[in-house]
């Protein structure tokens, strides 16, 4: 059950005010009275007690008007009922034989009534043996009692409202800041850096609050270095991604360069033929031959056209507007170009690739910069994978055949692209990281980590599609692609 903080002030307060209530109400009279009532007892006894020595006194000395001066002295108390000289002889009942007021009817000693206290003492005057019995009212101790209870009952009134004001008090400057920390906290915890609790008051819950600021402005700081960090780092990626990519087009481009030399060349000599040549059937062949050739430059010029456009477009900034592009052709381009980057690294690497395009899959919309990224580095990361293997396989002698199996296919509104490889596979434990950002298995200076974070959001933030993972330790590594025909 959950008991805020508010009620537990309220209730904390509430039970000691309660109790003290309650003492100032029951538990204090009833001493009061007690006390009261004994010190009472004890005086009309002490009375008693005077008296009987002062009637004593006088019958041995056979003096009356003593006694009646003895008995006087009782009487000139307010609070006295009435006074009695009681002769009490063994066997005989006892005689009254002094009373005041006269007619009274005594009440013998020990007799309990709320109004009256009736106490006695002996006296012994040689032959007269008997009692001084003293009634005195209980009035006094009634009305006192009733001024204490009536006391005790505005105390406690006054208590009890006190109390609760305290309460009040409390609950407001306790748990109100500590809500508004809470508010705050579940805000900063969502990522909003932004909210900032009241100065707090001198205590410690003013100086929790002011950490409170303090942390969070620190965080938002970290924050901001973090991302900066991040953005640059990506960055870096972007730069790394495209010094691999150089390496693959300038070996991509040199090979329309070879042609374009070469038919130049042959070209030049063809014209050289030409000025010398006067048969007419063979300068006709001959020109034939020089369109063949310019057709020739033609063509691998523009392929070395589409290669540089193809690296300014992957080098460009993120975030691109959607156009319609080929994504067979994209995957093929950039599966090539991943191979000869990874050939011009190191020239003995070697893998048979596989490729199952669907020719079903025509142009749709998509962002065919972010995407080449995605699958750049999906390729660079079966490559890699596939030449560590390869290296650990032939240390061991043993035989390896690398293989990578790219597949696109249509499946109603849906393309799916899976990227496969036969290399050492992705442990289990490691699976459930790759895709946080800046997780790399690989040293140093090899990779960043990025890859597949930023192929994550490309995919599932920018397409709406979805990347997922399949892997057999030592055996192979499949990702499937999912994305949307209309995203
Ligand atoms: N095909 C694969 N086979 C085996 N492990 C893989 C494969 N693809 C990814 N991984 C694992 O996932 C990790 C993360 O990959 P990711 O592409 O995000 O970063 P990276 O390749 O290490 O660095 P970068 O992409 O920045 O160069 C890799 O370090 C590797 O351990
Ligand atoms: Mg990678």
């Amino acid at each position: 059950m959950k008991v805020s903080i508010k009620t537990r002030i309220w209730l904390t307060v509430f039970s000691i005010v309660a109790v003290f209530t309650l003492f100032l109400m029951f538990f204090f009279p009833l001493q009061q009275e007690k006390y009261f009532l004994k010190n009472y007892n004890l005086e009309v006894e002490n009375l008693a007690k005077t008296v009987a020595l002062g009637v004593k006194i006088a019958m041995t000395e056979q003096n009356f008007e003593g006694v009646q001066t003895a008995l006087d002295f009782a009487k000139a108390d307010k609070r006295m009922r009435f006074v009695a000289l009681v002769q009490n002889d063994a066997g005989t009942e006892p005689v009254v034989l002094n009373i005041y007021p006269e007619n009274y009817s005594w009440v013998p000693a020990g007799t309990i009534s709320d109004s009256l206290i009736v106490k006695q003492a002996p006296f012994d005057g040689g032959e007269l043996k008997g009692n001084v019995v003293i009634g005195f009212t209980t009035d006094e101790i009634t009305k006192n009692m009733k001024d204490i209870r009536l006391t005790a009952l505005l105390v406690s009134l006054v208590v009890f409202a006190f109390g609760i004001l305290i309460g009040f008090w409390l609950a407001r400057t306790i748990s109100k800041p500590v809500l508004a920390l809470r508010d705050a906290a579940i805000k900063v915890g969502s990522g909003d850096f932004s909210p900032r609790v009241k100065e707090g008051t001198k205590d410690e819950i003013g100086e929790l609050s002011n950490a409170f600021n303090k942390m969070v402005t620190d965080l938002a700081a970290a924050e901001e270095k973090v991302k900066k960090a991040q953005d640059q780092l990506v960055q870096q990626e972007k730069m790394a991604s495209l010094g691999q990519l150089t390496a693959g087009i300038a070996h991509e481009i040199q090979n329309p360069l070879n042609f374009v030399n070469n038919f130049s060349e042959l070209s030049v000599e063809l014209l050289d033929e030409l000025e010398q040549e006067k048969d007419p059937e063979a300068i006709r062949a001959i020109i034939g031959d020089l369109k063949v050739n310019v057709d020739k430059i033609q063509h691998h010029g523009k392929r070395a056209d589409n290669i540089v456009k193809g690296m300014l477009m992957h080098s460009r900034a993120g975030g691109s507007e959607k156009q319609k592009a080929d994504l067979n052709l994209l995957i093929e381009e950039f599966l090539n170009l991943a191979y000869l980057g990874m050939r011009s690294a190191d020239t003995s690497f070697n893998c048979a690739v596989e490729k199952q395009f669907d020719p079903a899959l025509t142009p749709f919309d998509m962002q065919p910069q972010e995407l080449s990224r995605v699958f750049l580095n999906l390729f660079n990361n079966s490559f890699y994978a596939i030449h560590e293997k390869s290296a650990a396989e032939k240390a061991q002698n043993r035989n390896f055949s690398p293989h990578v199996t790219v597949t696109t296919k249509k499946a109603g509104d849906k393309i799916l692209i899976s990227i496969k490889d036969n290399g050492p596979g992705i442990p289990d434990d490691v699976r459930d990281k790759i895709f946080n950002p800046f997780f790399t298995t690989k040293p140093t200076g090899k990779g960043t980590g990025l890859g597949l974070s930023m192929s994550y959001d490309i995919i599932v933030k920018g397409h709406g599609g979805s990347i997922k993972v399949d892997s057999r330790d030592g055996q192979y590594t499949e990702f499937t692609i999912e994305l949307p025909l209309s995203s």
